[in-house]
């Protein structure tokens, strides 16, 4: 399998992943207009392309909440990445570590928080949601805290999951599902050998840790549907953001009133993001929001986009519309899915690369470069 791009990640994943999780981590919501329109209106976004301007010194580095960043990049929190790889979050981890850029580590990993954070040698993200159960939310920032995480990527565009046709169908969820599942892993035995045995314990692993038994995958969505809060409201985070002393990134944030109120609320940072088109489908892509967003608070707190990045052109993109960095999901796991570490460290090398040409046929020297005048109406 020749690999020269993102997209070839997804295809070799498809192969080798048992269905349910190819479907889990490709899939969104509903019928999944969404997840197709934060691509598609990306890739619609046009550049101002500049010639003759000697770009043979580029400077990729940003600077984020006081870390240094190889590139305006970080791994966004992905739920179950342990179960796409052996210990897929540690792999992810030190693949991010090795090209300079931050993990985020999901409330719903494999992996706990104390497994992932000593296994590299930068300080790791922590994202996590709004659960019922607020002595588990109080628990996990207290661990990540004694972990030595700095950053806290508060999600809160999940008060209740999406509905997921493709869940359904694939037997992630839905009728029969543990037999479906069973039979499927039979048909990968790869897969079945490297992380259906030697991957184990596949349990969230978080969670476990602060219940003291194992929680398992076997019902994860409706885990998910029973544990999250609908009730939540910015008064409910008051105390997380009196706890939280480190920057505190709210994420899922696709409206300028929003980002205002997360800007009052004392955010040091934002995520425009619509779940990558998981959650609500019909709502704007991040491509779309983003300008707007960026015109509300850009300078004021940290703009971070994510849903439809799958390459270095797509990141450059974001920035110009007005974001300072990117969270990759999907283009990561599909690449941890088939080569682990050395897949995602692969893919964080093509991104980079993708963004030198970029920035070399924009005119863009440095990231503080690229902006809205790297952008030309495509009419
Ligand atoms: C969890 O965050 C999901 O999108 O499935």
């Amino acid at each position: 399998m020749i690999i020269s791009a993102s997209t070839d990640y997804r295809a070799a994943a498809q192969r080798r992943l048992p269905p349910f999780l190819f479907h889990y981590v490709d899939g969104g919501a509903y019928a999944e207009h969404t997840l197709r329109r934060n691509v598609e209106d990306l890739a619609g976004i046009a550049l101002r392309q500049r010639v003759l301007r000697d770009m043979s010194e580029l400077d990729l580095q940003t600077e984020l909440f006081g870390e240094t960043l190889a590139m305006p990049v970080a791994l966004a929190p992905v739920g179950l990445t342990g179960m796409f790889a052996r210990r897929g979050e540690v792999q992810a981890a030190r693949a991010a570590a090795s090209r300079g850029i931050p993990f985020t580590l999901s409330t719903v990993s494999v992996c706990p928080i104390e497994e992932v954070a000593p296994a590299i040698n930068r300080p790791m993200w922590f994202q996590l949601y709004v659960l019922r159960d607020r002595g588990f939310m109080r628990d996990a920032l207290e661990r990540a805290q004694a972990a030595g995480v700095t950053t806290l990527v508060f999600t809160v565009d999940m008060p209740v999951p999406g509905a997921r046709y493709r869940d359904m169908h694939s037997g992630m969820s839905g009728p029969n599902a543990a037999l479906r599942r069973a039979g499927q892993v039979l048909a990968h035995p790869r897969w079945a050998w490297d992380v259906g045995l030697r991957g184990r314990p596949h349990d969230l692993g978080n969670i476990s840790a602060y219940r003291g038994n194992p929680t398992g995958l076997a019902d994860y969505i409706g885990w998910l549907g029973s544990n999250f809060d609908p009730s939540i409201s910015w008064k409910d985070l008051e105390w997380i953001r009196a706890f939280w002393k480190g920057p505190m990134i709210i994420k899922g944030i696709l409206d300028a009133d929003d980002a205002r109120d997360a800007l009052r609320f004392g955010a040091d940072g934002i995520v425009v993001s619509n779940h990558g088109g998981r959650q609500l489908d019909g709502v704007l892509s991040t491509a779309r929001a983003l300008p707007a967003i960026a015109d509300a608070v850009k300078g004021e707190l940290k703009i971070l986009a994510d849903s439809g990045i799958r390459s270095g052109l797509d990141v450059v993109r974001m920035l110009a519309l007005g974001a300072d960095a990117v969270l990759l999901g999907r283009a990561f796991v599909y690449a941890l899915a088939t080569h682990g570490e050395a897949g995602v460290a692969n893919l964080l090398d093509l991104v980079a690369k993708e963004m030198r040409v970029a920035m070399t046929l924009t005119g863009a020297r440095r990231i503080a470069d690229i902006g809205p005048g790297l952008l030309v109406r495509a009419d």
